[in-house]
């Protein structure tokens, strides 16, 4: 049996409202621990401006261990359109060999799976959508490799494809779930609610687990800034959810998986953080 691997899941650090502290302490944590891989789960600016793709891609470079990226809807541009449909990824090229790559560590792989698009035909553009290209793409990765191979999956949005009241979260991603538990995928590290979870859901071809990292800015939902360490060893993964406020990885974790990435509005109280947020930013996650 192999050695039991660490990695770090990190999420929505959110550039332009980042965290800086608790940047700084993740930093330390993986130059002195150096896990065996960092997975990134989106959400790297706040509104995708090339001052916080500067600053976000700074960061990365800087980690110091092998690093695979996913783009969150965050990091799509927002303000100039047509480079939003023709380019959607130029502003990522200082990390451009990290973004959507897989990873390979031993019998352990880290395989992609894209959630985020240029449009939809709702409205905003926030929540998730496994197009068929991108899951073609995850599968044919996973599908080439040794029967035996331990996969975890990457995405920006937790699949689960419905939320209260009917509303659709992730286009297709019942599909997407049944798909990857059939090929017995130890779990999908996703971000986008900004706090944490480790739950297993039920699919057509069985269950699948689904572990959510919480967010490193100051955009938070319900739980301070933190990310997730994980253990694998064999085809057991443990999650430790790791925070400067050293709250219980059980008290950090929600127990389902949030529709919104803020909590819902009380009548007369903003959406926290209370006069943080540019007040150009529209409300949305
Ligand atoms: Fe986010
Ligand atoms: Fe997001």
């Amino acid at each position: 049996m192999t050695a039991p691997l660490t990695l770090f899941h990190i999420s929505d650090l959110h550039f332009g409202l980042e965290d800086r502290r608790a940047l700084d302490w993740v930093r330390e944590a993986i130059a002195r621990e150096r896990p065996a891989a960092v997975a990134v789960t989106g959400d790297l600016t706040m509104r995708a401006r090339h001052r916080e793709f500067g600053a976000a891609c700074r960061w990365i470079s800087g980690i110091g261990a092998p690093v695979t990226v996913e783009p969150g809807n965050h990091d799509m541009p927002y303000f100039n359109l047509a480079e939003r449909f023709i380019a959607p990824y130029r502003r990522f090229r200082a990390i451009e060999g990290l973004l959507e790559r897989p990873l390979e560590l031993g019998d352990l792989h880290i395989v992609p799976l894209q959630t985020v698009t240029r449009a939809q035909w709702r409205f905003p553009w926030v929540d998730g959508w496994v197009r068929e290209p991108a899951l073609a793409r995850c599968r044919a990765v996973i599908d080439s490799l040794p029967a035996d191979s331990r996969v975890l999956v990457t995405a920006h949005h937790p699949l689960p494809e419905h939320g209260p009241g009917g509303r659709v979260l992730t286009i297709n991603g019942e599909g997407a779930m049944a798909q990857l538990a059939r090929r017995g995928v130890l779990a999908v590290l996703t971000g986008h609610v900004h706090d944490p979870f480790d739950l297993t859901a039920e699919t057509a071809a069985g269950p699948l687990r689904m572990i959510g990292a919480g967010t490193l800015s100051r955009r938070l939902r319900s739980t301070p800034p933190s990310f997730n360490e994980l253990i694998v060893s064999g085809r057991e993964v443990r999650v430790k959810v790791r925070n400067l406020e050293a709250v219980p990885t059980a008290a950090m974790q929600v127990p389902a998986v949030p529709a919104e990435a803020l909590p819902p509005r009380e009548p007369g109280k903003p959406v926290a953080p209370i006069g943080a947020v540019p007040p150009v930013d529209p409300p949305v996650h």
